[in-house]
């Protein structure tokens, strides 16, 4: 195959997490005979303070010509603590999950054994815990009508019917790729738009009889992710109950710093690591690579090349197994190895 991907490094961390992941990239491609070419653009921070918008005209071009985006992180602090600065960093991101049409965020929870103590989670809640969380990304809330001035505000949750059937239905397409139990979460016993989902969800339920679809309020799914993680195979919900819950669900398999994602829709689908840009650490060398690098097994996988996706997920298996790990998870007297030292051992990895 010949791929034609769209870099965006942005912020902190992002650059040196990218620079691993497209190295592991270009080995799987010369390893399989696919071609691959990469096109650098700006995002986020770094684009604001180059040209003035968090995600230019030129970066949403590069992305659409691309056929997948390795996206990094966005995000620096010195816009978090100014409440007058009028763009911001996550604008961007923003910006590229409508313009691209992202409506589906695919956030899979997956634990690693050699992590697990990590886990905020007893070990035997948590080991063997696996799903996925399918969050609609480009309605809702955010991107609802807004309204603020001194004395009132209001965000809409809107939804239509198109916009809940097509991340139903991928929902339910992952459900059956999977164990076949689909949970859709809502908050149906208060919100209108929830029951518009929760009516649109029993609709399509008898097209696919071989999944078992059940229904939760969010409230309750937020709790039974930390009582009983296992139950869970695939989530779908809407926007920002997705936000919430995929930052619960990664952190309670202690291995954040591990966790890809991918979001699809429309036109080119963005693959990323979870994890933000952690600015105290930029240009330190001490970032795990290894999400981005799972992210990149994503991408191959979105392409139906499983050998490949198989054998990134086998070298990061490897690292962690001989201990070549990044400070925050190294092993105690285990060596020091630092974002490119794992990157450099994953690609050799590949290569042999
Ligand atoms: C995420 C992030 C973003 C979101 C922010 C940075 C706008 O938290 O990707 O989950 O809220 O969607
Ligand atoms: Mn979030």
């Amino acid at each position: 195959m010949e791929f034609k991907i769209a870099v965006l490094p942005g912020d902190g961390i992002g650059p040196e997490i990218s620079e691993q992941g497209v190295a592991v990239m270009q080995a799987v491609c010369e390893k399989f005979g696919h071609q691959v070419t990469f096109q650098y653009a700006l995002c986020g921070a770094d684009a604001i303070d180059k040209v003035g918008d968090p995600f230019p005209e030129d970066t949403f071009r590069t992305c659409m010509a691309a056929d997948a985006v390795l996206f990094s992180a966005v995000g620096d602090p010195k816009y978090d603590n100014d409440p007058t600065a009028k763009v911001r960093p996550e604008q961007g991101l923003l910006a590229m999950r409508k313009q691209l049409g992202l409506f589906a965020n695919i956030r899979p929870v997956e634990t690693f054994d050699c992590l697990v103590h990590k886990s905020p989670l007893k070990d035997e809640l948590v080991r063997g815990a696996d799903f996925i969380c399918i969050r609609e990304l480009t309605g809702g809330m955010y991107f609802g009508e807004k309204y603020q001035d001194n004395d009132k505000a209001y965000d809409t949750n809107y939804y239509s019917r198109p916009e809940v059937e097509r991340i139903l239905k991928v929902g339910f397409e992952y459900a059956r790729r999977r164990r076949r139990h689909l949970t859709v979460v809502d908050k149906a016993n208060v919100l209108a738009s929830s029951r518009l989902w929760r009516q649109i969800a029993k609709e399509m339920a008898p097209q696919y009889p071989d999944v078992d679809t059940d229904f939760m309020y969010v409230d309750n799914a937020a709790m039974r992710m930390v009582q009983e993680p296992k139950f869970f195979d695939v989530i779908v919900t809407e926007n920002t109950f997705g936000d919430i819950l995929t930052d619960e669900g990664s952190c309670i398999t202690g291995s954040m710093g591990l966790l890809p994602s991918a979001s699809t829709g429309e036109h080119t689908p963005v693959f990323e690591p979870i994890h933000g840009s952690w600015p105290q650490a930029k240009g330190q060398n001490i970032a795990n690579p290894l999400a981005q690098i799972l992210s990149v097994a994503m991408l191959f996988e979105y392409f139906d090349l499983q050998a490949e996706g198989r054998l990134v997920r086998e070298a990061v298996r490897a690292s962690l197994d001989a201990n070549v790990r990044t400070p925050e998870i190294q092993v105690e007297g285990g060596g020091h190895f630092g974002t490119r030292e794992v990157g450099a051992w994953i690609v050799d990895y590949i290569k042999k």
